[in-house]
């Protein structure tokens, strides 16, 4: 069977492996049929990414159709559509038992520190895998993962009715979190520099959008919420300027998410913080969002809207790179087809 394998910086190929089998009881064998192409993947194509070691089948946003089930396996069957939740943990760490796995001291993310799913078939435990509608086309399930990420930082950032959030930057987790946002009856500001990013995301319900190249952001913030700033914001482009922009523009008791992975220090002043008493949250994969997100795209309440702009073939993958890399301002995102 066919894997898209980076084998080291700058070498992505797609290749002939073994097709994989069941090995324990609650394993499930899954043919897949779409992958999204994530910026994550990008930066493990260049190497430079430190979490993950090469040579790795990449690919952790994923959806396919049950081939065979494990003896032990209780809710899936062979037909069914499953979407793949890309972490496994130790289950005893002082994370774990608090209940957040996704920042287990020994985590293990599918595509990063063990191999993904950019290939024919995997095989994985059944509580990886979430059943969905088999009426839903495979380009809405194959958004199930990034729709994860946004539902986080809506959690992280307890996001509730009414309230004011300002989601800095409009890629594809910017809407995704604009999309989680809005279904919590969020008002929710969108920046970024980029036009046509910001016209996709009044398509999705953003209620204001702000130009960062044309307009002062905190002043716009401060307009629109009445002197009070936002009561949450949401950093989705994580730049050391948007985390000091966050901590400016929210209001006090307010809460601040932070997605970025980014090392430089941003020399952020304690003052804003005590004095409003401002959390500070970081917002990294999830934690137990996917059966709502499955429920949400079950009843079509989730839908990709035009946030997946391309589709290639497993036979296309170096072009797929090419073009997403060369093309930021088309492509919002990129799947790869397993058909
Ligand atoms: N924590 C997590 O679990 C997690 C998961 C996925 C992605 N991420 C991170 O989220 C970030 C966003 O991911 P993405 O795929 O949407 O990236 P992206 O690069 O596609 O989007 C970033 C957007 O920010 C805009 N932008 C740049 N500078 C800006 C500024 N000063 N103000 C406002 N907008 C600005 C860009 O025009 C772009 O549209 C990345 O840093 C990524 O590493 C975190
Ligand atoms: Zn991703
Ligand atoms: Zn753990």
């Amino acid at each position: 069977m066919k894997a898209v394998q980076v084998r080291k910086a700058h070498d992505l190929v797609t290749e002939e492996i073994e097709k994989p089998v069941i090995v324990n009881d609650n394993d499930v064998l899954v043919k897949v049929k779409r992958v999204g192409i994530c910026g994550s993947d990008m930066h493990i194509y260049h190497g430079t990414n430190p979490l993950a070691t090469l040579p790795r089948v990449i690919g952790h946003e994923v959806t396919g159709q049950v081939e065979e089930v494990g003896a032990a396996v209780k809710h899936l069957q062979p037909g069914d559509h499953v979407v793949v939740e890309p972490i496994s943990y130790c289950g005893t760490c002082y994370a774990c038992r608090k209940g957040r796995p996704n920042v287990c001291l020994s985590l293990s993310v599918f595509g990063v520190h063990e191999d993904g799913g950019m290939r024919e078939y995997l095989v994985l435990p059944e509580k990886q895998l979430h059943a969905v509608s088999a009426e839903l086309p495979w380009e809405e399930t194959v958004m199930a993962e990034p729709y994860t990420i946004g539902a986080q930082a809506v959690w992280r950032g307890q996001v509730g009715e009414g309230d004011t959030v300002l989601i800095q930057g409009a890629g594809p987790i910017g809407i995704c979190i604009l999309k989680m946002a809005k279904l919590k009856g969020a008002s929710v500001m969108v920046t970024d520099l980029n036009e046509e990013r910001l016209v996709f995301a009044k398509e999705n319900g953003a209620d204001v959008t702000v130009n960062v190249q044309q307009e002062d952001v905190l002043a716009r913030v401060q307009e629109w919420t009445d002197n009070e700033g936002a009561n949450v914001v949401i950093d989705a482009v994580c730049l050391p300027s948007t985390f000091k922009l966050s901590v400016d523009a929210v209001c006090p008791a307010g809460n601040v998410v932070v997605l970025g992975f980014d090392e430089k220090e941003a020399g952020i002043s304690q003052l804003p913080i005590t004095k409003k008493e401002v959390t500070i949250t970081g917002s990294r994969l999830q934690t137990n969002q996917f059966p709502r997100v499955v429920e949400l795209l079950n009843n079509g309440k989730l839908t990709h809207d035009g946030l997946v702009t391309h589709t290639f073939s497993v036979n296309e993958v170096q072009d797929a790179f090419r073009f997403v890399e060369e093309h930021p301002d088309q492509v919002r995102k990129a799947i790869i087809t397993f058909d």
